[in-house]
């Protein structure tokens, strides 16, 4: 079986649910990627477009900071990495957190939840973030609350358990 880790984003706890299914699933090793300033309800607020996350999402380069301890990268062979979608793609922390840590040679399974978009250009916008030979593929977007016997299926297509 490869070592796998499940790192996710999540403002107000919808991904973080299906992190953990995901988690309990793989039998892996879950982390959380936390920002440095916890997002309010105002800095969500998309219809503002001086709220925080729309001045963030409006430059592609920003990098909030995320809170310093050791995500266990380095030993896992396996990534899920999990977050909102926030205008079409992931929060640029999701870049922040690829640029920290060493993700060569390491397959990345993104998953999602969302208010109903897909992917849109995340892989595209995330592979800026990684070497060349970090493998990023697109997973699954995960809304509407799914099982943990939905997730232990989708699971296996990824991951021997
Ligand atoms: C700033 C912001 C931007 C968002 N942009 C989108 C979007 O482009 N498409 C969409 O379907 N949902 C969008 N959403 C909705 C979130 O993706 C959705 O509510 C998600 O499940 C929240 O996950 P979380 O609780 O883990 O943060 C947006 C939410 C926020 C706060």
């Amino acid at each position: 079986m490869s070592q796998v880790l499940v790192a996710y984003f999540s403002a107000s706890g919808v991904t973080k649910k299906v992190a953990e299914k995901i988690a309990k699933a793989a039998e892996a090793e879950i982390y959380e990627i936390q920002p440095k300033v916890i997002y309010t309800t105002e800095d969500l607020d998309w219809k503002n477009k001086e709220s925080r996350s729309s001045i963030e999402m409006a430059d592609h380069g920003s990098r909030p900071e995320i809170v310093d301890i050791d995500a266990p990268v380095s030993d896992a062979e396996v990534v899920f990495l999990g977050f909102p979608i926030w205008w079409y793609i992931a929060p640029t922390i999701v870049n922040t957190f690829l640029e920290k840590y060493d993700f060569s040679g390491k397959k990345i399974v993104l998953f999602a939840t969302s208010g109903g978009s897909g992917f849109g250009e995340t892989v595209e916008n995330l592979k800026k973030s990684v070497s060349v030979n970090t493998e990023i593929v697109e997973g699954k977007l995960l809304n509407g609350d799914p099982s943990q016997e939905e997730i232990a299926a989708w699971v296996k297509t990824v991951v021997t358990v």
